[in-house]
């Protein structure tokens, strides 16, 4: 293990000003978000739009990692041919790997999931460090509902986190560690909070004992919001006030950063609640606080793209844009006037 390389590579990943795309989508769930679209999901269609997203000018003045899949790691830029990987190291922008193999029911526990992937991890991370990828993720889902999460799913899942964290760690690879509490349901934002804080502290908890260096990990978590069934929402300040303090609570200070999934919520909610965060609360944080998109850096790219040549340009900007307002949001120097400016 290369501490020293591990830090680094953490530091880079949660730099104020930027964040990480989250472009990993599975084959299968880039088909649903693609269908959303009207446009067929096969090689070529994925190899187009992840193009578009990594060849967006400028963007690694806001992009300081890009999550890719597997197929996305051996795919190449369109016009020259130049691997992934290589195009965003020469770029500035650090490669990572989606490793985990989804998240499956978990025995005896209706209603509850497993991520599995353990198995084969050492060789598989071996063959992505030499393909040039420096970071790696494993997402872990927590389902709040009628008598769940369960005290064994929230242990397996952060034992598989933990186990997944060290053997990236061995192989000189970053592990995002992304223990998940899923927004979907009506519960309102005190289960979020308790369960959040739960899960995140069992995770830490596991961490220590399968001895994973935390300067070398980022943490991603989910912030604390309001179920998306429930009739009440929390506004902005109150997602931000609890998150923080859900985070103080568990995360340690050696841990390198935080950057948030975004989970479902709305492309202005996931940079108005980091923006809160870093606006208010920098100043006592001991770790910098970022973002890890998916759907809420790249909403508003598909439906501007929608599969035509001829619209790329324009979904480019449109991402573009997203990037800055959350590159921002790491500094809290987003305001929310800037929305309806650029519109
Ligand atoms: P969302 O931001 O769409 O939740 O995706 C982030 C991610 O990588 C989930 O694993």
């Amino acid at each position: 293990m290369n501490k020293e390389q591990l830090r680094s590579t953490a530091n880079a990943m949660v730099q104020k000003g930027k964040g990480i795309l989250a472009a990993d989508e599975s084959n299968p769930t880039c088909g649903k978000r693609f269908e959303s679209i009207g446009v067929e999901s096969t090689e070529l269609t994925r190899n187009t739009y992840r193009d578009l997203l990594f060849t967006t000018n400028g963007m690694e003045e806001f992009i300081s990692g890009v999550i890719l899949f597997d197929e996305t790691l051996r795919q190449s830029t369109i016009s020259d041919g130049v691997v992934f990987p290589q195009y965003l190291k020469n770029l500035g922008v650090i490669p990572g790997i989606k490793v985990d193999k989804g998240a499956k029911e978990l025995a005896s526990h209706s209603g509850e999931k497993v991520t599995e992937g353990l198995d084969g991890l050492r060789e598989r991370l071996s063959e992505y460090y030499k393909l040039g990828a420096r970071f790696a993720k494993w997402r872990a889902v927590i389902t709040i509902g009628d008598g769940i999460p369960t005290e064994a799913c929230i242990h397996v899942n952060a034992h598989a986190l933990a186990r997944y964290a060290a053997l990236c760690q061995e192989a000189d690879i970053v592990p995002i560690v992304e223990p998940e509490v899923l927004m979907e349901g009506k519960h309102s934002i005190d289960s979020c909070h308790e369960i959040s804080q739960k899960t995140f502290t069992k995770v830490f908890e596991e961490l220590d004992k399968q001895r994973v260096y935390l300067e070398g990990i980022v943490l991603k978590p989910n912030m604390i919001v309001s179920g998306i069934g429930c009739s009440e929402q929390a506004g902005v300040e109150e997602v931000a006030d609890r998150t923080v303090e859900v985070l103080k609570a568990t995360v340690p200070d050696d841990v390198s950063g935080c950057a948030f999934l975004s989970g479902g919520q709305s492309n202005e909610n996931a940079t108005a609640h980091l923006n809160m965060m870093n606006a208010k609360h920098e100043g006592s944080l001991p770790w910098n606080l970022s973002f890890s998109y998916g759907r809420a850096l790249q909403a508003s790219t598909l439906t501007t793209w929608s599969g035509k040549d001829e619209n790329i340009p324009a979904a480019q900007e449109a991402f573009l844009q997203r990037a800055k307002f959350n590159g921002m949001a790491t500094k809290g120097t987003y305001s929310e006037a800037l929305e309806t400016e650029m519109a």
